[in-house]
């Protein structure tokens, strides 16, 4: 029987006082718009050591002495079908300015406080750095299966294509019996009656294209199962907010009075407070009960109530404080 080889991977963790610092990634067509750290494969032909410093220049433009690097932890990773080795690294010594230099590869780096990460991070690279805190220095992941039990906001990616088209068809089977229509409206771009039209990945394009010019979708994700999905616009201030406010949201169908909504919203409040938008605007028509109590339970506070040019319907509109 031939013997299995494994990818194997550098990550690096640069840690200055109490915070961590995290990369976007940007599209790459894996885990786009999702937080990970420094890291790559080994060319071959270098030690681990060697990688980590040749990524942290590639990636971030910093110098890193050998000395300055510390091995933290070993993973051995099962990912679908397939296994891997991960080496991550620790250094809080280093020489340049972080800077992004793949800018076609990611599109932020940023500091956060290691212990309060946001909640759009690589799901393994969370594992390691939950590991790194628990000192744990050997580690495996993703040998057992993901429990439905485990909520999580991921960026979509080409691996969720399958779910979301089975949630979009679920979606739009229902509309008679259950009304209302997709939200977040970035949905709808990728219904079962444009299927035929628009392809996953032009779908995919496009949420790409909307987070650059300031709104992100996130996938509510019990285990494997797409539950719901969130939109964020970071971008939008005081004077832009309109009726669409900082955020949108929706469950699917069979999913609904679960206190689902009410979850994903409150995961997503951490991910405003990262952009920096304080308060949450967030608006509902009025006759949009299980809305307005979703918000409410969040924290949400009625400060006014206006009538939708578009609609002529009265909508409410209420402020979270982070
Ligand atoms: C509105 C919506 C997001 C609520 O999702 P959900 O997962 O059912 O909400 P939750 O389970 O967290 O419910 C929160 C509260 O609202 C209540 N609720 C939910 N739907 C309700 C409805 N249709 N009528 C009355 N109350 C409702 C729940 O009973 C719960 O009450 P509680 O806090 O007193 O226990 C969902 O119905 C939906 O996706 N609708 C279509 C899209 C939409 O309208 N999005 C909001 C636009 S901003």
């Amino acid at each position: 029987m031939p013997r299995l080889t494994f990818p194997v991977a550098v990550h690096l963790f640069l840690v200055k006082d109490n915070k961590i610092l995290l990369l976007r990634r940007f599209n790459t067509g894996y885990e786009d718009g999702n937080y990970s750290v420094i890291a790559g494969h080994i060319d071959g032909g270098e030690d681990v050591f060697t990688a980590m410093i040749r990524e942290a220049k590639e990636e971030a433009g910093i110098s890193i002495q050998h000395d300055n690097l510390h091995a933290i932890q070993a993973m051995h990773r099962k990912k679908a079908d397939e296994e891997r080795i991960d080496y991550f690294f620790k250094c809080s010594k280093w020489d340049g300015n972080i800077t992004i230099m793949e800018p076609d590869k990611c599109d932020e780096l940023i500091w956060v406080e290691i212990d309060n990460l946001p909640c759009n991070i690589v799901d393994y690279v969370r594992a390691a750095i939950v590991n790194y805190m628990g000192n744990n220095q050997f580690t495996i992941y993703g040998w057992q299966q993901t429990s439905a039990n485990d909520f999580y906001l991921v960026s979509p990616s080409s691996g969720h294509e399958n779910q979301y088209q089975e949630m979009m068809d679920e979606w739009e089977a229902h509309q008679a019996q259950y009304g209302g229509w997709f939200n977040p409206g970035a949905l709808r771009r990728y219904s079962s009656s444009q299927k035929r039209t628009v392809t996953y990945a032009e779908w995919l394009k496009w949420i790409e294209d909307d987070r650059k010019a300031g709104q992100e979708l996130y996938f509510f994700m019990s285990g494997e199962k797409i539950i719901g999905a969130i939109t964020i616009r970071p971008k939008k201030n005081a004077q832009n907010i309109g009726l669409d406010g900082h955020c949108g949201f929706g469950i699917r169908p069979s999913e609904r009075k679960k206190g689902y909504a009410t979850k994903m919203l409150n995961m997503a409040l951490p991910i405003m407070k990262n952009h920096g938008i304080n308060p949450v605007v967030i608006t509902c028509d009025k006759d949009n009960i299980g809305s307005a109590k979703v918000i409410q339970n969040c924290g949400g506070l009625l400060v006014n109530e206006i009538t939708s040019e578009k609609t002529g319907n009265p909508v409410q509109v209420y402020h979270i404080n982070l």
